[in-house]
């Protein structure tokens, strides 16, 4: 049932291409240059007249809520707030009659998020639900909703629910952008088209497996990591370092790079492993200058760059590639090669890849 993988993640990792196509197979149509989802477009006049749209999720999921965030409000211009669904729930939240609130989770069971869904419903908001589980708890609770079709997900630290997650989210925003007129339409379809390339570039990403190993290797030992990325791939970051903790147990936090300056740069030293998101597209420039202030102190470099990169190349101490895209969608491709490197260090490291200690696949208690 593995597959032929050594774990259900590894397998999980490498049916990311197949995921992603199967999450816009019939949604995604680039010849007639349309969106077609039912749940949105059944409640479209909601999604027009909503003033916010407020995500609610926990952990990975909450993550891709952040990529979220950057994709609504730069390609469809509607204000989002990411909410923890524990923080939410619990806060006596400010919650109008023309807020959406979107909650994503792969499980479709995980207790805050359903709680979170039920307050927000018993004040009025309208609730789209985000879920991979058919049927789940979440996905009967929602109003309408958009299934990540990622197929079953075994391994308890989640790879593809991810990365559909982000591409179902992606396709509601685009649609909204050509609804709202936020967005050309020469420059939808360029997003068609590029999405629709991004199951291939994920394939290219993978091949970047045995190069991820050696890295590992070379860091397997660590205490601490770093994570460093701006702009729509700051929650890749976070991402990157949550993975690396639940598998391997190393301690990792995720950073914006430019506050890396107000606190973490303290930790830098010659011990310290910091990974960096800087693709071509965005902040790249000023990701390069943030990569100098930490080989200034001696901090080892692992830079994730577009193919052909040369600046970060010249400071890194490793650099692994990913092929080029626009920028929203630079997340799904930049993923790819934090998930290897959180699996390789784990089963170096002879941990539970499938079944980290103290977690659980869904997690049904508060
Ligand atoms: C991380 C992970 C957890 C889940 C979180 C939410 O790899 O698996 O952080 O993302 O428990 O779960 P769902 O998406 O099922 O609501």
């Amino acid at each position: 049932e593995k597959g032929g993988y050594e774990h259900f993640m590894l397998k999980e990792i490498f049916e990311q291409p197949n995921a992603i196509k199967d999450t816009y197979r019939g949604r995604l149509l680039s010849k007639e240059a349309i969106i077609k989802m039912a749940g949105v477009e059944d409640n479209m006049k909601m999604f027009l007249n909503a003033n916010r749209i407020i995500i609610v999720a926990c952990g990975t999921s909450w993550h891709a809520g952040l990529v979220a965030e950057y994709i609504f409000e730069d390609l469809a211009r509607i204000p989002v707030e990411v909410e923890y669904a524990s923080e939410f729930r619990y806060r006596n939240p400010v919650i109008n009659k023309n807020d959406i609130v979107i909650a994503i989770s792969q499980s479709g069971e995980t207790a805050d998020t359903l709680a979170a869904i039920k307050l927000a419903k018993s004040q009025g908001a309208f609730v789209f639900g985000v879920c991979n589980v058919v049927g789940s708890s979440i996905a009967r609770e929602t109003n309408a909703g958009a299934y990540t079709h990622a197929g079953p997900e075994i391994g308890v630290a989640s790879t593809k629910a991810f990365t559909t997650q982000i591409t179902v989210l992606t396709l509601i925003a685009l649609r909204l952008a050509r609804a709202k007129g936020t967005m050309s339409s020469s420059d939808f379809r360029r997003h068609l088209i590029e999405l629709e390339m991004i199951p291939d570039k994920v394939t290219q990403a993978l091949k970047s497996d045995s190069y991820v190993k050696t890295v590992a290797e070379i860091y397997k030992d660590a205490k601490n990591f770093l994570y460093l990325g701006r702009g729509y791939n700051f929650p890749v970051a976070l991402e990157g370092a949550l993975k690396l903790k639940e598998i391997s147990y190393i301690h990792a936090e995720g950073y914006p790079a430019a506050e890396m300056k107000h606190g973490p740069i303290a930790l830098i030293d010659e011990n310290m492993p910091i990974v960096v998101i800087a693709t071509n597209k965005g902040h790249y420039e000023k990701i390069v200058s943030n990569i100098e202030e930490i080989k200034a102190r001696k901090g080892k470099i692992i830079g994730i760059v577009t193919k052909g990169d040369k600046s970060v190349k010249k400071l890194a101490d490793h650099v692994i590639e990913v092929p080029e895209t626009i920028e929203s969608l630079t997340p799904l491709l930049t993923t790819i090669p934090l998930q290897l490197l959180s699996y390789y260090i784990a089963v170096m490291l002879d941990k539970n890849v499938d079944q980290p200690r103290n977690l659980a696949k869904s997690v049904t208690v508060e």
